[in-house]
């Protein structure tokens, strides 16, 4: 199934709430702006794909009711503030307004669904994409590993329930066990929202991927002992110069894969990639979100109920930066959908020459 869909009445989208993975599959319906506005910031939608596709389904609900220049225009600023770092959200919603300015205001709903239809198409044939050339490097990592299992590391979820389908650093796990290479993924659990606990480790179950989860901070220990072949990470915004904005501990992990000379890659969809920066440090905006996320832990009780408790003193404070950034020097590759390539400037625009300074050809 795709992790968001047109509903039957013509009037609503669904999607899955990932609050409640992986203990119960409950699907969502958004019916205004506000309602995909609000599955954005609360998480119940989440990974820079599909946060993209769900805020474009919440601009062409806004036009259902009224396709005036003003309601596009508040539509449009309600969901671009939603949650700051994944560049998706303002691309997705960029191109659907391109989109509607074509047409007459009663045109215009029409217009936006097709746009966010087709953006779910093509992030599914992205992540594809991504799956095939990931698949070669998996390939070339189990030959040097001469036959024994193949120890992939992810960080939070960069899988289907992140995207529309397949994934970005799944996709190439998925196709590879398709395949028949042998590999089992190291799964970081990702606090302070358990991505890769709750939603990773879900999705490879139900893939039947070999996994263990383990503690944040077990990666370094396992690459200096050679248990780790590879790591593969998702991102939210790539600056045009190969820097990765990624779930908060990514950089660590980058470090100690370098130190450790376990190659490092970042699967990466052009749609997540910001042309218009070029230092990640400096220009990408790190989401901070509640404290609460930090000191309080919710999942399954004894007696089968969803519960949160508190993991501090009462009144802790608690700092809560949602990404980092890993410099590009410390990423192998990126994999993009038109194959990989060096994290770098030229190395981007040689896959992407339109996107290249300079160049007035199509993007
Ligand atoms: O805060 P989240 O859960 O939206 O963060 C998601 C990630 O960091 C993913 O790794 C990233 O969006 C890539 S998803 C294909």
């Amino acid at each position: 199934m795709r992790t968001i869909w047109r509903a039957g009445d013509g009037r609503s989208v669904e999607t899955i709430d990932q609050t409640k993975l992986p203990h119960a599959f409950v699907t969502l319906r958004l019916a205004s702006a506000e309602d995909a506005s609000r599955a954005i910031r609360e998480m119940r939608v989440r990974g820079a794909p599909l946060i993209g596709a769900t805020a474009a389904y919440g601009l062409a609900l806004a036009l259902l009711d009224d396709a005036s220049d003003g309601a596009l225009d508040a539509a449009y600023r309600l969901l671009v503030a939603a949650r700051p770092t994944a560049v998706n959200l303002r691309w997705a919603l960029d191109e659907t307004r391109r989109a509607v300015a074509e047409v007459p205001p009663a045109e215009r709903a029409a217009r936006a669904f097709a746009r966010a239809d087709r953006m779910c198409d093509e992030d599914v044939a992205i992540c594809r994409a991504i799956g095939e050339h990931g698949l070669e490097i998996l390939r070339a990592a189990a030959r040097r590993a001469g036959g024994r299992r193949l120890n992939i590391l992810t960080h939070c979820n960069a899988g289907w329930l992140a995207t529309v389908d397949w994934g970005t650093a799944t996709a190439p796990i998925y196709r590879a066990r398709q395949e028949g290479i042998e590999l089992h993924v190291w799964v970081d659990e990702t606090r302070p929202r358990n991505q890769g606990a709750a939603l990773t480790a879900f999705e490879l179950g139900e893939e039947r991927v070999a996994h263990t989860v383990i503690a944040d901070n077990t990666g370094g220990h396992l690459m200096q002992r050679g248990l780790v072949d590879l790591c593969i990470v998702g991102t939210d915004r790539t600056t045009a110069n190969g820097d990765v904005a990624n779930k908060i501990g990514t950089y660590l992990k980058a470090l100690a894969a370098k130190d450790c000379g376990v190659p490092f890659y970042v699967a990466l969809p052009s749609p997540s990639i910001d042309w218009a920066l070029t230092d990640g440090l400096a220009q990408i905006p790190i989401e901070q979100r509640d404290g609460r996320e930090v000191t309080h832990i919710s999942g399954l009780a004894a007696d089968g109920q969803l519960r949160e408790i508190r993991l501090t003193p009462a009144n802790t404070q608690a700092a809560n930066y949602g990404f980092d950034v890993t410099p590009a020097r410390l990423v192998t590759a990126l994999i993009t959908e038109r194959g990989p390539c060096a994290a770098t400037t030229d190395g981007l625009n040689g896959l992407f020459p339109a996107r290249a300074p300079g160049s007035r050809g199509p993007k």
